[in-house]
């Protein structure tokens, strides 16, 4: 283990497993739809290539990026960086994330998918932190791998500053990290 990390939550295994699930619940729902999963970096990109490698019928994928600005107060902006290049009117939509924290920018990502006329737009994250929610935030995933406790997690795509990205577990990185 990484000696950042305080706690491994989900290992390599266990991850996989989970995956293996949400993949067959996605190939069912979606079987004979032409569905396209859109995948909001970069955090998304280990869960997104596992994930679509699983969907058993034909299917597309797409990108996006967000970027966020200071703007007005803490919160900051987000603006779209780099936008999706499919033409996504009349699809059905699967956005696949990481991570849904304060739900600031799934909340974006939808909306602005919306923007595009798709015939339906759906939500699938790895991981769900509840309690992370800002009030007034009222969407819900409609796919969860895991509901987490709030803590700031690692690995298999997260990041803090750009670094653990690469580790093959989800961890809780250790306090001493972040506040040094
Ligand atoms: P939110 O739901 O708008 O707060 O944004 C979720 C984004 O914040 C994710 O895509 C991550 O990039 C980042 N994030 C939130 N919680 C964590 C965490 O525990 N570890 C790493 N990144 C996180
Ligand atoms: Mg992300």
């Amino acid at each position: 283990m990484h000696q950042d990390i305080k706690k491994v939550l989900y290992t390599e295994e266990q991850i996989q497993n989970k995956i293996k699930e949400l993949a067959a619940v996605l190939t069912e729902e979606y079987r004979g739809k032409n569905p396209i999963f859109v995948g909001v970096m970069k955090g998304v990109v280990l869960f997104f290539a596992d994930m679509v490698k699983r969907i058993d019928t034909p299917c597309q994928i797409d990108f996006m990026w967000l970027s966020s600005y200071a703007g007005t107060g803490s919160t900051g902006n987000l603006i779209v960086k780099r936008d999706v290049s499919a033409n996504l009117k009349g699809r059905h939509v699967v956005i696949l994330e990481d991570i849904y924290d304060t739900g600031r920018s799934l909340t974006f990502v939808r909306d602005h998918l919306l923007s595009k006329e798709p015939a339906s737009v759906k939500i699938c994250t790895l991981l769900d932190k509840p309690e992370g929610r800002l009030p007034g935030i009222t969407l819900e995933a409609d796919y969860v791998g895991y509901e987490i406790p709030n803590e700031f997690v690692v690995g298999y795509g997260l990041d803090y500053n750009e670094y653990y990205r690469n580790l093959p577990y989800i961890g809780i990185l250790k306090s001493e990290v972040y506040e040094k």
